[in-house]
């Protein structure tokens, strides 16, 4: 098998460094705008080189962002190459194009590196979809943010600074804000729900409310009451929809996820047959994404011939009936906040239980307020 590589980032470098050790895989060509003079291997800035060349038979793209990756991977798509991607955006908002693309040109795709960086979770949940009815996925699925959250669990940092650590560990995207207001994981979230449940759920329906305001303050309520913080995402299958969102949570002791450390992930399913099953590795970082691009390379050339689903129907994304009760810090002073009031933590309130739906519809009159609002699901 002879690869084009698109990007040489922090994942396309492990993944040429890993390649380089094998005999069965090879880069045939790098794209990338930087001069990448020391690599044996040919570099182009020309998406058409690799095109045009019929010795490359797979395109790996880990340039992320939506485009030029679409136009990129489709045209190798049309050109009949098999297509492994690391970018968790493109696989959310094109995951239906792209796969059609692959099936009309009997091209493969696969993208395991997109969800949960080095842990075999999409290819997992793929195996436990096609003999099981899944009803629900949760977890740690940000490596970037668990690092901050566990950082800030554990002494005194200034968020800002466990930040620019996280990037120079190479876990951030690009945009640090699609880690640390909660993007990255929606997109891995409607991923992982079109997996598991066949669905497409929209972007735009799925709500989203990061770490960006947590604050030293906030955290020490949590463990003078024994809980900690972690960024979580969930979706449930309901008859004809999806419960899905992505906010921080109070966790206790004995939750598992709670012991998440560093960039670690921990992606759990809930099916009939199987139970609970969870998953935990590193969630983000060069060798351990560069490690599930490189299995999906070597699934492919031992013959896997198939993404993970071809199973979509729309579904709509219904919280309404998704209660629990939140912390909420704000100075915003609301009457519908007051009226669900439960419980005061030292200048923070607990709420009685509320829908996800109306507590974060809440939050954005919150947010208009006072802009450093924070809230946490119990
Ligand atoms: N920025 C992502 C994270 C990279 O921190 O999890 C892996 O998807």
């Amino acid at each position: 098998m002879k690869i084009g590589l698109l990007g040489f980032g922090v994942v396309g470098r492990g993944v040429y460094d890993i390649l380089a050790q094998r005999k069965d895989i090879s880069v045939g060509t790098v794209l990338c705008r930087r001069d990448l003079g020391e690599l044996t291997a040919r570099t182009t800035r020309d998406m058409a080189d690799i095109i045009a060349d019929p010795e490359i038979d797979t395109v790996v793209e880990v340039m992320g962002g939506l485009h030029p990756a679409f136009e990129y991977v489709s045209a190798a798509l049309k050109a009949g190459k098999n297509v492994v991607t690391s970018n968790k955006h493109l696989l959310c908002h094109y995951y239906q194009e792209l796969n059609q693309l692959a099936k009309e040109h009997g091209a493969v795709l696969r993208g395991t590196a997109a969800v949960g960086g080095g842990i075999p979770w999409l290819v997992n949940l793929e195996r436990a979809a096609r003999v099981d009815q899944i009803h629900k996925l949760s977890g740690i699925m940000n490596g970037t943010t668990n690092y901050i959250m566990d950082a800030m669990n554990k002494s005194d940092v200034d968020f800002a600074d466990v930040l620019k650590k996280a990037q120079e560990l190479g876990y951030a995207e690009a945009d640090p804000s699609a880690d640390i207001d909660g993007w990255d994981i929606q997109r891995k979230l409607i991923i992982s729900a079109g997996v598991a449940f066949g669905v497409c759920l929209q972007e735009e329906d799925v709500p989203v409310f990061g770490i960006r305001n947590v604050s030293a303050a906030d955290i020490r309520r949590f463990q003078a009451r024994g809980l900690t913080c972690k960024l979580i995402a969930s979706a449930e299958k309901l008859s004809d929809s999806v419960a899905a969102y992505v906010e921080p949570k109070l966790l206790g002791a004995d939750a598992l996820e709670a012991a998440v450390p560093a960039n670690f992930n921990l992606i759990s399913f809930e099916s009939e047959y199987a139970g609970k099953q969870s998953f935990f590795g590193q969630g983000a970082g060069r060798y351990p994404t560069a490690y599930n691009v490189v299995q999906d390379l070597a699934d492919i050339a031992s013959g896997v011939d198939r993404f993970y689903t071809d199973k979509f129907q729309s579904a709509a994304t219904n919280n309404a009936g998704a209660l629990h009760k939140y912390y909420v810090r704000t100075k915003a002073e609301l009457p519908e906040l007051e009226a669900l009031a439960a419980e005061d933590w030292d200048g923070a309130v607990v709420t009685l239980p509320v829908s996800v739906a109306q507590m974060h519809s809440l939050l954005q009159k919150m947010l208009e307020v006072d802009p450093q609002s924070f809230i946490a699901g119990l």
